[in-house]
């Protein structure tokens, strides 16, 4: 089988590729820290795929560490999400984030140099629009400044992967989400928000568990249908599919360019009072919510123009809200 490389694969959307990469006949080797999941995913995962990937505890800061694997394993490519990846605290705690985030990717480039492996699928967000001009965003939308030293992480990211690409002649894809939700539908693997969640799916299923008491919905005076904020949500199977179709582009030979870029989500948008009433219906809850200020740092609205993707991957985010939305609660329960 060839392997790849999938640095925080222990994590919520790198498990879940983790998964899909095995199904698709490659071998996932897994590098993470654990400073954002637990190794007892690596057992779920094997669990699910009936095979245990290997699996090295690194940061990836850890050059010597790195080298190692390089030296040990010949990648057919590598899939890079290993990044620290909360909003709020990369605001309290920006160089944190610039020396985790950027410090991991750049040591991984670097290894890639002077390895066979060429090609390279880097976990970007639609965080780089900033509040677009025009929806749905496409991948020529202008990228504006992001609004959290997070988002900075994932355009500098970009910009890094493009300079080494042009220069070493490797080949990339940069993927950028929109908003991921949902747990596989084995129960085994879902989103570990490891203390307080900042994502809106997580903190729902929370408070429908009783674990928070309320829901707080930050700003009821959006310019929208209802005043509350609109996002595009994805399944995060969906997503993760969307990388073994990237991957697949990559080793074939199919890329038009050495660095390409991809909207992924599912074209949609969805206020968030549109995600608690379906979340209520599909769990039959009652949601406690009340409407708050504003969160400083959020857009009115960012929903994917996904024709692209769906063009040169052949990729469709096909699961519905209700669907994925009844996965995390299904998680969320589990967890318990
Ligand atoms: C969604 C909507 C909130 C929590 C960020 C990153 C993106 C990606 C996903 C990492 C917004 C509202 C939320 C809550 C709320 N990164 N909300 N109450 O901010 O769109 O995207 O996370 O995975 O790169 O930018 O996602 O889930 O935080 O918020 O009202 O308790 O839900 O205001 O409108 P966001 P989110």
């Amino acid at each position: 089988m060839q392997k790849v490389l999938v640095t925080g694969g222990l994590g919520y959307i790198g498990s879940h590729t983790v998964v899909e990469l095995y199904l698709e006949g490659y071998e996932p080797v897994i590098v993470d820290d654990l400073s954002n999941s637990e190794l007892f995913i690596l057992d779920r995962i094997g669990e699910i795929i009936k095979f245990k990937p290997t699996f090295y505890q690194i940061n990836l800061l850890d050059e010597v560490a790195v080298a190692k694997i390089f030296a040990e394993h010949m990648f057919a490519g590598v899939i890079h999400f290993a990044a620290f990846k909360s909003v709020s605290e990369s605001v309290q705690n920006p160089l944190l984030y610039y020396k985790n985030n950027l410090g991991s990717l750049i040591n991984t480039l670097s290894l890639l140099e002077n390895s066979n492996s060429n090609n390279f699928i880097f976990s970007s967000s639609c965080t780089v629009y900033g509040e677009a001009d025009n929806l749905p965003i496409n991948e020529n939308a202008l990228l504006k400044k992001p609004t959290s030293p997070y988002g900075k992480t994932k355009s500098m990211g970009e910009e890094i992967i493009s300079d080494f690409i042009t220069t070493y002649n490797k080949n990339a894809i940069l993927l950028r989400y929109f908003n991921p939700i949902g747990a596989h539908k084995s129960g085994k693997i879902g989103e570990l928000p490891l203390g307080v969640p900042n994502n809106l799916v997580p903190f729902i299923t929370q408070t429908a568990a009783r674990i928070r008491k309320e829901l707080l919905v930050y700003g009821k005076d959006y310019p929208t249908k209802d005043g509350t904020a609109i996002r595009d949500y994805i399944y995060v199977c969906d997503l993760a599919k969307a990388h073994i179709l990237a991957l697949n582009r990559l080793i074939n030979k199919k890329n038009t360019t050495n660095i390409e870029i991809y909207n992924i989500g599912t074209g949609k948008g969805n206020s968030v009072l549109e995600v608690i009433e379906t979340f209520e219906k599909v769990t039959k809850t009652k949601l406690n919510y009340r409407f708050t200020d504003r969160r400083s740092g959020d857009v009115t609205a960012a929903y994917a123009e996904a024709d692209l993707a769906k063009e040169n991957l052949g990729f469709e985010a096909k699961t519905t809200l209700e669907e994925a939305l009844k996965t995390a609660w299904d998680w969320q329960l589990s967890l318990k």
